[in-house]
């Protein structure tokens, strides 16, 4: 028995972990600048109209995505819990509609620095997140990082926004191309990889962006991707960032709302996980091994 297993028998005993695993769905680009932060931020709010509870982890680091898009500040971060200066609820800050917030703050790049007990610490303490939300969406930086390769390697579920754009199809294209290079790709334990073509100005061109992607991942990677739908170019979106609301909240029947239903309708019709999810206590044990060897 490794260490892992060990520590994930003794939360099961202590039932920290409830039979019902939180969904983690990360959300990445290749290129900066395409609409993640407003995916996990409207997502987040149709989830909890359909009555679920949601943690936003903002892990794009050094940039305050997801407090400015939602006028929120939160006091803490995930540092200020990893260094135990918080408790994990007060990290959390309630957001409209009761949407939970994580700040990333810089403690995930400062995993690195702690020991394998402080970590197993951390670990455990952040699978406690299944019991405060159903759904656990991670908005992340854009680009190949080795923070969003982690996190993208590690989620069972990643949703790639992408818009019409040559660049935004090529950087898309990239980042699809280190996941199925991983080591993960090569022990067959991918995430489900699933295109959300933004910023659509014609009806079928969020289709056609995910049929280009699709077909060069199928005839150079061998691999295929999902499509999860497309939002349409939405100028009320823009004045809700710009007024620090969420369209979604503001004006539920602008065309990017409806499209944001259907996308988190569809995801939550489809609880596929390409690989086995194996819980936040997984998601964490594993995200924090891809950063750097714990063992
Ligand atoms: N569907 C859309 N319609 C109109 N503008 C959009 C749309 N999606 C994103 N934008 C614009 O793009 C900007 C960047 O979006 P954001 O979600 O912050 O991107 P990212 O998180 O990928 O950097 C937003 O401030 C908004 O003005
Ligand atoms: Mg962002």
């Amino acid at each position: 028995m490794d260490q892992a297993q060990g520590l994930r028998n003794v939360v099961k005993a202590q039932n920290v972990i409830n039979t019902k695993e939180a969904r983690i769905i990360t959300i990445t680009s290749g290129k900066g600048g395409v609409g993640k932060s407003n995916c996990a931020v409207n997502l987040a709010l149709q989830f909890r109209k359909m009555g679920k509870r949601v943690i936003i982890l903002d892990a794009d680091f050094g940039l305050a995505n997801v407090e400015v898009l939602c006028g929120t500040v939160p006091k803490y971060n995930l540092s200020d819990y990893i260094f135990g200066e918080s408790e994990l609820e007060e990290i959390i800050t309630a957001g409209p509609e009761g949407i939970g917030f994580i700040s990333g703050g810089s403690g995930i790049v400062k995993l690195n620095n702690l020991n394998s007990d402080q970590l197993n610490g951390v670990i455990y303490g952040l699978s406690k997140l299944n019991q405060l939300c159903d759904v656990l969406l991670i908005d992340t930086g854009a680009g190949v990082s080795e923070t969003v390769m982690s996190f993208v390697l590690s989620s069972p579920e990643v949703i790639v926004v992408t818009t019409p754009e040559p660049s935004s199809i090529t950087d898309a294209y990239s980042l699809i191309k280190a996941v199925y290079k991983s080591d993960g790709a090569r022990r067959g334990t991918l995430p489900t990889l699933f295109i959300l073509a933004n910023r659509i100005v014609a009806s079928d061109e969020g289709a056609a962006v995910y049929e280009k992607l699709n077909s060069v991942v199928g005839k150079f990677l061998g691999g295929s991707l999902s499509y999860l739908g497309d939002i349409p170019s939405d100028a009320l979106l823009e004045t809700a960032v710009r007024n620090q609301q969420i369209v979604s909240l503001v004006s539920p029947a602008a065309k990017s709302s409806r499209a944001f239903y259907e996308v988190a309708n569809r995801l939550l019709g489809n609880d596929s996980g390409g690989q086995k999810s194996l819980g936040l206590f997984g998601f964490f044990n594993s995200f924090i091994k891809k950063q750097g060897d714990i063992r």
